[in-house]
């Protein structure tokens, strides 16, 4: 079966799917995205995520392309046509097509949309949380507005590819402070000697994650202790867990930091009890 995307306002084949090069997503990362979780054909958590995407469209004075009902449907149709049943819905909204000049182009630019789909695999997802993942340390080096989920992503490109060339799955920022902000695609978390969950504060430096603000939400209704602060690689190293959140893995236990083992250096039980109870306290539509 081919794949097919939503392009303004069309359902093409992915072959066929295209968007001009004058597209300012292409030329300035001048855009935003959203990445839904898609489980049993259905999306999770979509209204928090839509409601995010109108913020970091907001902040970039970016015009919504449709209301949040409309781009849902949208969703939900990429999804169905796409067959996919265990898998994430891509969204990406740019400031549209215009002729290359930095400042914004003429007021009326219609904002491009792109929607795509694709299947995951449960038991490769399922048998790497059964093993846990590596994470290495990568100095922070990205713009202050890590808040807005923008396409400018070189910074967490080249941390992820790092991760990579080291031989792990995540790369976690740490700032000037020598504190952890999060990973390269996901929220950071530790779980201390006596059972809290420890996460930054989305204040500042970091994204706020859905999976996050979802699994904040489940540690009050499963009445495990929350800390919102910052922390170091060194007390993470020293953790009796850390995990990570993200739509594309929900909840994943870490297993090493810098080649450091945390705990035994197996996937803790709170990590492996809070993947499996998530979606109890996720919204499905
Ligand atoms: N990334 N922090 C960063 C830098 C991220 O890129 C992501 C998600 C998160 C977790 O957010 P959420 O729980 O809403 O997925 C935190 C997506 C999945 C991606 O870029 O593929």
């Amino acid at each position: 079966m081919s794949r097919i995307a939503y392009v303004n306002g069309r359902y093409v084949a992915m072959r066929d799917a295209s968007v001009s090069v004058e597209d300012r997503g292409y030329q300035f990362a001048d855009g935003v995205y959203e990445v839904c979780e898609v489980r049993g054909g259905r999306l999770i958590d979509w209204l928090r995520h839509g409601k995010r995407l109108q913020r970091s469209l907001g902040e970039l004075r970016i015009v919504e392309p449709m209301p949040l009902n409309a781009l849902g449907l949208v969703l939900h149709e990429v999804v169905r046509r796409n067959r996919v049943h265990y898998g994430i819905v891509y969204l990406q909204v740019t400031r549209g097509v215009a002729r290359r000049d930095h400042a914004f182009p003429a007021p009326g630019t219609r904002p491009s949309v792109v929607v795509t789909a694709r299947n995951a695999n449960p038991e490769k997802n399922e048998k790497t949380a059964l093993e846990g993942i590596k994470v290495v340390t990568f100095p922070e080096n990205r713009w202050p507005r890590v808040d807005i989920k923008s396409t400018s992503l070189l910074p967490n490109v080249l941390a992820k590819q790092a991760a990579r060339e080291q031989g792990a799955q995540e790369a976690w920022y740490v700032d000037s402070n020598g504190d952890v902000t999060e990973g390269s695609s996901s929220n950071a978390w530790i779980v201390t000697k006596d059972g809290r969950a420890v996460t930054r504060s989305a204040e500042t430096g970091i994204l706020p994650g859905i999976t996050r603000a979802v699994l904040i939400e489940a540690l009050a209704a499963l009445q495990i202790k929350l800390e919102e602060r910052p922390f170091t690689p060194q007390e993470a190293t020293d953790a009796a867990e850390a995990f990570i959140t993200a739509a594309t893995m929900i909840v994943m236990p870490v297993v090493s930091i810098d080649g450091r083992a945390i705990g035994d250096g197996k996937p803790g039980p709170l990590a492996r009890r809070l993947r499996e109870q998530f979606h109890r306290f996720a919204t499905f539509s």
